[in-house]
């Protein structure tokens, strides 16, 4: 070949090697050295991106419904006490029971529980009210004026709640073992919710009759009103005989009353005799 020849041949090869690369699409000349990318050095990766936390929609703002936190559950106090005195297996049990039991507000202030006094094996159980003044103090039932009035009552019946003998005996007890502020009569939501303990109490008494004293406890254990009409009627609660008297307290503002609370005594006493 000869020099020219030669010349013209490199020239044409080197135009159509341009030709392909502007084909290619190279368009700028950036190294006189071509660059093998498949022997260049691993790139260094990037560390993770930790994902941003989600935004809190504010309160109210966001758009998001505000959702208010549970409410506590609702406590129904007389369920409540019902399962606590089903519970209690004996008298002791059952003023613990009770010395535990919060959801009466009544026993807030008062100074102590008032559970009972006498002879729980007596044949006679006495209910009354709720205690006063003087027996918050005392701790006992019926140890004030109207007390002594009933102690004088009932001795004038061979009966007492200090004797020895069940039979002369007589075990006395309330409806509400806390003093209600001011002397009140307890209303009917905390007589419902003492109700259950009265029962218990009964129940582990055992007594042969019942003599409930005032409206109260004739509440508490016929559901009715009306003691000055219901006196001296004998009837049935839970199972027992039962005989309403009117409340000592009332013979103290109203002494005529007391011939009939005599005839009421000595009924009960005509019934211990079996006469
Ligand atoms: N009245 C009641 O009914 N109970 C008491 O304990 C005292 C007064």
């Amino acid at each position: 070949m000869r020099l020219g020849e030669q010349i013209e041949g490199d020239w044409a090869a080197s135009l159509a090697a341009l030709a392909w690369q502007l084909d290619c699409g190279v368009d700028e000349v950036i190294g006189d050295a071509g660059l093998d990318r498949y022997d260049l050095p691993e790139p260094v990766k990037p560390a993770a991106a930790v994902a941003p936390a989600p935004p809190v929609p504010a309160p109210g703002r966001s758009g998001a419904a505000f959702v208010p936190p549970p409410e506590p559950p609702k406590i129904d106090p007389v369920a409540e006490a019902r399962g606590v005195a089903a519970r209690a297996g004996s008298l002791e049990a059952l003023r613990e029971a009770l010395e535990a039991f919060d959801l009466c507000d009544l026993r807030k202030g008062a100074r102590s529980l008032v559970f009972a006094d006498g002879d729980p094996a007596a044949r006679v159980l006495i209910l009354g009210e709720a205690p006063g003044r003087e027996e918050d103090m005392a701790g006992r039932p019926f140890v004030g004026r109207a007390g002594q009035l009933l102690d004088r009552m009932l001795a004038a019946i061979g009966l007492s709640r200090t004797s020895p003998d069940p039979a002369a005996g007589v075990y006395i007890t309330n409806v509400m073992p806390w003093r209600p502020p001011g002397n009140r009569d307890p209303d009917e939501a905390e007589i419902a919710m003492m109700r259950p303990f009265v029962e218990r109490h009964i129940a582990l008494a055992d007594p042969e009759v019942i003599v409930v004293m005032g409206n109260t406890p004739l509440m508490a254990l016929t559901g009715t009103r009306g003691i000055v009409r219901a006196r001296g009627s004998w009837t049935q609660a839970l199972g027992r005989p039962l005989l309403p008297m009117v409340h000592p307290a009332y013979l103290l503002r109203n002494p005529l009353a007391k011939r009939e609370a005599w005839a009421d005594l000595l009924a009960l006493q005509a019934r211990l005799r079996g006469t």
